[in-house]
């Protein structure tokens, strides 16, 4: 059974992923991990907590993580796509619980030490904690299964700027780390995560058939969705939907074969114009300028079949 430690900024499709984890019965969540991102890490904290008590599973340990990014300066959380709260704007109740008294990066790094070769570590926020936890203990790499993060894009235009990806341009020094070593990696990004999408009707089912976990999934997109929503009719798409980021990364672990990638060595450029941008060398040239010799492979998905992906989340949840 995968055992996994989800990073995550709940979050929207955050709340999504977290309830496939527990729901899928080939999924072991061991701890989730937080990080600012979708909101200040004091609130995707409480979000966290408070989700697991409303998914039945508050027993989930939870430990908070980096505040802001590892260099720059943090950008205001946008307000206008998971609300304000970070989990659109609805009565989430006060956990009962509280987090570890040991940081993100440290949970990370214990746990990988307490099962060396048996944890996929998934990141579907900014990547500042998982830097951090390399930083801590540089063997992570050989000590985690793999790695996946929701994060980047390759071909598909960005969703901050034309080139940059939520969660890489939040912190593009920490996800230019992470692509710097050599862990198997696999990067779940806006290529594919554009094509799996939740609708409405779908969601309307997960709410009908899963208790409080439904309903909660059910209240909390409706912000997502009406941001989505004009995004859609722009692109001539009417049916109401929301993309299915995070959720999408986690369905990869119990269902890889759903993806198609690229591989080769990662960057993410963390200055100027082009800040948050990943660029996947392919080619291999020798070119004249050494920025992405030495380093490892990684792989980048390109490909997805998204009736699959959707099918089995849909089927996870009711
Ligand atoms: C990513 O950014 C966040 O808004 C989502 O939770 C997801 O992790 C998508 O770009
Ligand atoms: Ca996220």
């Amino acid at each position: 059974m995968p055992k996994i430690i989800l990073d995550t900024d709940p979050g929207i499709d955050d709340a999504q992923a977290i309830a496939f984890a527990i729901a899928h019965p080939d999924i072991e969540l061991l701890a989730l991990t937080t990080v600012f991102g979708n909101a200040s890490v004091a609130l995707t904290t409480r979000n966290a907590l408070s989700i697991l008590s409303v998914f039945g599973r508050p027993d989930i340990p939870v430990s908070a993580g980096a505040e802001v990014p590892l260099e720059m300066a943090p950008f205001p959380a946008p307000d206008f796509v998971h609300g304000a709260d970070g989990i659109g704007n609805i009565d989430l109740p006060e956990p009962s619980t509280k987090a570890l008294n040991e940081t993100a990066a440290q949970t990370i790094v214990r746990l990988a030490r307490a099962h060396p070769s048996e944890i996929t570590l998934v990141a579907i926020g900014p990547l500042t904690n998982i830097a951090q936890a390399v930083t801590l203990d540089p063997e992570l790499p050989s000590l985690l299964k793999e790695l996946v993060v929701m994060g980047g894009t390759v071909h598909q235009a960005g969703n901050v700027t034309p080139l940059a990806e939520a969660n890489f341009i939040n912190d593009p020094h920490a996800a230019d780390i992470v692509c710097a070593h050599d862990w198997p990696l696999s990067i779940i990004g806006l290529d594919v995560t554009l094509q799996t999408v939740l609708r409405d009707h779908d969601l309307a089912t997960i709410r009908e058939s899963s208790g409080k976990a439904g309903q909660f999934l059910w209240d909390s997109s409706r912000f997502y969705i009406d941001f989505y929503a004009s995004r859609l009719e722009r692109a001539g798409d009417l049916d109401r939907a929301c993309a299915m980021h995070d959720a999408s990364a986690l369905v990869y672990t119990v269902e890889p074969s759903a993806f198609g990638f690229i591989s080769g060595p990662a960057r993410v450029i963390h200055d100027g114009v082009a800040l948050g941008q990943l660029t996947i060398d392919t080619q291999r040239e020798p070119y004249l300028l050494p920025y992405w010799s030495d380093l490892p492979d990684c792989r980048a998905a390109i490909e997805v079949d998204a009736d699959r992906v959707q099918s089995l989340f849909i089927e996870t949840l009711i």
